[in-house]
């Protein structure tokens, strides 16, 4: 009797389950990959806007600062995003007949809020809250990016667990002075560019953030009460600060590498442990 099955077939049946097999680990990565991709975390791309409305032109442009229009960021967990009245401030005045301005206008006139498109959107069950992570020291641009150069607004990161948790696992790579949240420039200490930090004595009932403060320019050159100035313009505060808020000379200890300026923090600002901040709790409520 003629064989059926010859000794290419056999070979033939090994080879396509090897292929089927490769075919499935291909569809695994294909699909993790896509998971991840700028197509399914919208990373990167700029929204269609009802009004083109730019931050670069109105933050470095202009030089509005972040809270002028996010006005809830330090004391909420959202941010917050303006209503008409803020945009009318200026282009009731400002613009007034361009087209691009119409669904700005239209939104005063009728009383109905401009329609934007959000970008960033965390999913319902992953809580997330602005306060704590500002007054811990968190810069905007560590999570939003270099918002001061964008056109139009687009996602920086992709904001999946796996980049929570990357920050968790070690915030002292990216803190920074609270002083310092808002500078869409601030860059890492060196010893080119170090910081120097003191601890405010005797104050042990003011918040933990707001008793550090820390300088860009070595306090021995300015003196204890020009370095506070600096802080306070670097805040964009009036630079006159009243006399009862100079203290007396703060004990500054130098900081030259990230590493050494994010130990320091983490302590003064008592940031919880990487076992704390990764636990489900924290972000699964
Ligand atoms: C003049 C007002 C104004 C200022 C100043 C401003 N923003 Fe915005 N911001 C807006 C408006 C309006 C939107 C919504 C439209 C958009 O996404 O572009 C927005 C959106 C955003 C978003 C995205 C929101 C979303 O949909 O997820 C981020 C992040 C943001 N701003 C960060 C900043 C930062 C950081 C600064 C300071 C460097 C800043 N903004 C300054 C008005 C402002
Ligand atoms: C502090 C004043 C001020 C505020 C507040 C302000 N704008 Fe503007 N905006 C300007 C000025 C000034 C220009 C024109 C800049 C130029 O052409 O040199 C402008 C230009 C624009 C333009 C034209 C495109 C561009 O970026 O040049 C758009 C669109 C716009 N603004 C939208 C908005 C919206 C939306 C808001 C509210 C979220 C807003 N603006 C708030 C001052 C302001
Ligand atoms: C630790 C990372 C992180 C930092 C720091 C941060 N943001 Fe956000 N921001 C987010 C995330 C995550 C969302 C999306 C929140 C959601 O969908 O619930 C968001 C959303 C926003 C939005 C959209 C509106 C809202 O409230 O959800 C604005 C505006 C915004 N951020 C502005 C800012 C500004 C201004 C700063 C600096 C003062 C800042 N953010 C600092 C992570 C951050
Ligand atoms: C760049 C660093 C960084 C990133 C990115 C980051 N976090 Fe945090 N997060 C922190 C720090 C620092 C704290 C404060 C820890 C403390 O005070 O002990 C914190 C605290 C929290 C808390 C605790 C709030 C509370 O009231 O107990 C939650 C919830 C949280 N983060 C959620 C998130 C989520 C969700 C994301 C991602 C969308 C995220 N974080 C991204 C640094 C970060
Ligand atoms: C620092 C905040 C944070 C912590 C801690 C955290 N998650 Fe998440 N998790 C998130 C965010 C944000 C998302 C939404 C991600 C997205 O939209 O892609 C998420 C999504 C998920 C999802 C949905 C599937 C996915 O991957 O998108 C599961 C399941 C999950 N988390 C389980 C856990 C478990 C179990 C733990 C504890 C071991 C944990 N998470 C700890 C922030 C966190």
């Amino acid at each position: 009797m003629a064989q059926i099955f010859d000794r290419n077939s056999n070979a033939l049946a090994r080879m396509s389950l090897v292929l089927t097999g490769l075919i499935v680990i291909a569809l695994g990565v294909t699909l993790d990959q896509l998971q991840r991709s700028p197509w399914v975390t919208r990373q990167g791309q700029r929204a269609d806007q009802p009004v083109p409305f730019s931050h670069k032109h109105h933050v470095q442009g202009l030089g509005l600062q972040c809270q002028y229009c996010h006005t809830t960021v330090e004391k909420s967990s959202y941010a917050g995003i303006p209503p008409t009245k803020t945009c009318m401030n200026c282009h009731s005045q400002i613009w007034t007949n361009a087209q691009l301005l119409e669904p700005v206008r239209q939104s005063w006139a009728t009383g109905k809020s401009i329609n934007w498109t959000r970008v960033h959107d965390l999913p319902d069950f992953a809580y997330f809250n602005h306060e704590i992570h500002v007054n811990k020291g968190m810069g905007c641009a560590t999570c939003h990016g270099r918002v001061d150069q964008m056109p139009l607004m687009y996602a920086q990161n992709t904001l999946q667990m796996e980049w929570c948790l990357d920050c968790h696992r070690n915030p002292s790579k990216n803190i920074r002075p609270t002083s310092q949240i808002y500078n869409m420039a601030w860059e890492k200490p060196s010893s080119e560019r170090p910081v120097w930090c003191a601890v405010k004595d005797g104050k042990n009932d003011a918040p933990t953030a707001q008793s550090v403060d820390c300088v860009t320019k070595d306090p021995k050159d300015s003196g204890p009460q020009v370095a506070l100035m600096q802080t306070a313009a670097d805040k964009g505060m009036a630079t006159d600060a009243p006399a009862a808020m100079l203290p007396a000379a703060l004990n500054y200890q130098k900081f030259d590498s990230q590493d050494a300026l994010g130990h320091f923090l983490v302590k003064q600002y008592k940031i919880r442990t990487p076992h704390d901040l990764t636990s489900c709790e924290v972000c699964h409520r």
